[in-house]
């Protein structure tokens, strides 16, 4: 079995020695995931440079975030270089928001509310994510992106494509960020198992939207009845549903993926700094199944993703859900890849 277990992250408590000297941009951050995922950022020992981006509020945002005392520094920026900025009288627009970011966390974009699909979220999001990666391929052609915003399954081939279109493309360097899947399916089959969820090691595969987010809960060798593997896998693919329901139109999750943003972003940056052994799942670019992009685990290094690994055996229910979702994972980046080579 590949472990999936998510690595750990540092000790932050009010820290003041930074491990490593690394930029991290977050680009919407003044939305729901955004706001708490740049102040987990700003906890992070590993981050020196926090750079707040988002059409609206971040002058704010930074401002509220420099006063916790670490020892990173924090700016917030605005597209328009002229409007105000944090620190005043700092830099603003895209290009001083990016410039030297080691790591570019894009959680911009719309949520979905009660009723709608991920894939409902593309008109609006696609063009937003092949702006912004724009501006990256521009700005900092080396930082590896972590793409938050949905549909994943398709705003990751369209970050490759304006890429590939710049002559910039590292397949290491360009990432889905699937960790909330796992954290749920951990969390899901630690109530299940009546363990501590932190302790599981929940492999989830695939894409991440519905029917192609597959949990492999046969590698936990928990003990099931049919009916309990699959109310806790249908529970695993649609977590995010369970949210939005909950939130009742005010969006989806935002507290759970800036912690799973928050964990996907520093071990990059461990991995970047050299540290070794950083597995994680992610979706990238993939030559493991048919699909040209596919989530599994991954192990991270200085250049990004070092290796994608295999997922080992599937069991025939397992199987029959894989054979299920591929298709529909193929059509979601078709989709993406037709709208950025347009
Ligand atoms: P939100 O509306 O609260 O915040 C989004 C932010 O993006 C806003 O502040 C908005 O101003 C900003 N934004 C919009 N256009 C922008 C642009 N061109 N440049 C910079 N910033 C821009 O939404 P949210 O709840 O934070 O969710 C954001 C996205 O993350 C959604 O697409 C959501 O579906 C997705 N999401 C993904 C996962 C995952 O597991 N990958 C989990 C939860 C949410
Ligand atoms: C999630 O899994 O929570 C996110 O993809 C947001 C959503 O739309 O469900």
């Amino acid at each position: 079995m590949f472990s999936s277990k998510l690595p750990a992250v540092a000790s932050r408590a009010f820290t003041s020695s930074a491990a490593v000297k690394a930029k991290v941009a977050v680009l919407g951050a003044a939305g729901g995931i955004g706001q708490p995922l740049s102040l987990l950022c700003k906890l992070s020992p590993y981050v020196t440079e926090l750079s707040c981006y988002d059409v609206v509020g971040t002058p704010g945002v930074a401002a509220d975030i420099s006063h916790v005392p670490t020892a990173s520094k924090t700016q917030g920026s605005l597209p328009d270089p002229e409007a105000g900025a944090w620190p005043t009288g700092s830099e603003g627009g895209l290009k001083a928001a990016l410039t030297g970011a080691s790591v570019v966390v894009i959680p911009a974009g719309v949520p979905r509310k009660p009723g709608m699909t991920r894939d409902d979220l593309f008109n609006t999001n696609a063009s937003i994510v092949q702006t912004l990666v724009e501006g990256c391929a521009e700005h900092c052609p080396d930082a590896v992106l972590a793409i938050i915003s949905n549909p994943v399954n398709s705003t990751v081939p369209i970050a490759a494509e304006v890429l590939k279109a710049k002559g910039v493309f590292d397949p290491k360097k360009v990432c889905g960020v699937t960790t909330l899947d796992v954290c749920r399916a951990n969390t899901f089959m630690g109530e299940h198992m009546g363990v501590d969820p932190s302790s599981l090691s929940v492999p989830v595969i695939g894409g991440h939207a519905g029917i192609t987010i597959l949990p492999l809960l046969s590698q936990t060798g928990a003990s099931m009845t049919d009916e309990e593997r699959e109310a806790l896998t249908v529970r695993i693919q649609f977590g995010g549903d369970e949210v939005v329901q909950a939130k009742a139109g005010a969006g989806s999750a935002t507290l759970s993926m800036a912690y799973a943003g928050y964990v996907f972003t520093e071990n990059v940056l461990k991995a970047l700094a050299g540290e070794k052994d950083i597995v994680m799942p992610a979706y990238v670019k993939s030559s493991i199944t048919s699909a040209e992009y596919f989530a599994s685990p991954c192990r991270f290094g200085v250049n990004g993703v070092e290796e994608v690994l295999g997922y080992g055996e599937l069991n025939e229910y397992e199987q029959g859900w894989f054979d299920k979702m591929l298709p529909e994972l193929e059509g979601q980046i078709q989709k993406g890849k037709d709208f950025a080579q347009k």
